[in-house]
């Protein structure tokens, strides 16, 4: 008999353009996991509403980013492809495991940190509270594993001490989550400022590739990237934009730190960086053109995410109910 597949669950929020970094830091090694695991990939619309969103914007991103799940290759046949806030699920378990959270911990929390420098007093408590929702989404389904980036590592160690915290508390409900770490080179970097993360919200449009933008933009911002006076195609943390460069491309065309250098050798980086350029237009295109393709047909769009949301609620129903039991609420 087969063994129960693990389960893994991540999800993007909806909010701004999915660059580069989303496409080689999730969504390409998502497709790689859909073969071996029970996979719930989540449109997560409940976390991008901590910032003020454009109704209208909203909802085309939201499909949007479902159709660059489908598009990038993962199959609605075989994950659950899911729109947070069609799964209610996902706000009751959040006010129930904030009775299991300290403002301490929270307030501890970097990405918090940084957006209250940011917001000052006027910032949401959405925002304070939105690892708690980020902690439901992944233990309503018993996952496994999460697929982050190191930017997100706080935010599963927090949810694995709320996980722990009930089980303590009551007895073992959760799965307590690990981590799921992508094969190395997968970080992408802002190109203008190469030692920080290529992020939807850049200050600096040129310092990152929207997995939408034209071959055209592409080429001219990667044309533009910050390298530096060295001339050398070189592997190291002294060259940060070469080196991001070079982690693009091998993680588009498999070709070796080593033998890149070897081929760029006594050659600069203009040839380097065209190389680049037409990997990642070779890589994105094929994207884009099934993107606008199935954007199209919002009646598929519409039969997977209902299918989604009820594949989703059927099993976020089963552990809501059961953390409701443990905690005394008495049952209809
Ligand atoms: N906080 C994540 C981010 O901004 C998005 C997210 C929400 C998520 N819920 C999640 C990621 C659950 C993994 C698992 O990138």
């Amino acid at each position: 008999m087969d063994e129960k597949k693990k389960v893994i669950f991540s999800g993007i929020q909806p909010s701004g353009e999915l660059t580069l970094g989303n496409y080689l830091g999730a969504l390409k090694n998502w497709v790689k996991l859909q073969e071996e695991y029970d996979c719930y990939f989540c449109i997560v619309d409940l976390h991008a509403i901590t910032v003020r969103q454009e109704p209208k914007v909203l909802r085309q991103k939201t499909l949007e980013v479902m159709a660059l799940y489908i598009a990038a290759g993962i199959e609605p046949e075989k994950n659950t492809i899911f729109i947070q806030s069609h799964v209610s699920a996902h706000s009751e378990a959040a006010w129930l495991l904030n009775c299991y959270t300290y403002m301490g911990e929270l307030g501890r929390m970097t990405q918090f940190k940084e957006k209250s420098k940011k917001y000052g007093d006027n910032i949401g408590a959405g925002l304070f509270d939105y690892p708690v929702l980020m902690a439901s989404d992944i233990l309503l389904y018993g996952a496994d594993l999460v697929p982050v980036g190191s930017d997100q590592k706080q935010h599963l160690e927090i949810t694995r001490d709320i996980a722990e915290r009930f089980n303590n508390a009551y007895s073992p409900t959760f799965t307590v989550p690990e981590p799921y770490i992508a094969e190395s080179g997968a970080r992408v970097m802002d190109l203008q400022e190469p030692t920080k993360k290529m992020s939807k919200s850049g200050d600096n449009p040129n310092g990152n590739i929207l997995i939408l933008d034209p071959p055209e933009v592409i080429r001219k911002k990667i044309n533009r990237a910050v390298t530096d006076s060295v001339g050398i195609v070189r592997f190291t943390d002294e060259q940060p934009g070469v080196k991001n460069l070079m982690t693009i491309l091998r993680v588009l065309t498999g070709l070796s730190y080593e033998d890149m250098e070897k081929k760029y050798e006594g050659k600069g980086y203009a040839q380097f960086k065209k190389d680049v350029a037409e990997a990642i237009v070779e890589e994105l295109l094929p994207i884009q053109d099934k993107v606008k393709i199935i954007l199209a047909d919002k009646k598929y769009l519409e039969e997977i995410y209902k299918k989604g949301a009820e594949k989703a609620t059927y099993v976020s129903n089963k552990m809501l109910r059961k953390m409701q039991k443990k905690i005394g609420f008495i049952p209809v």
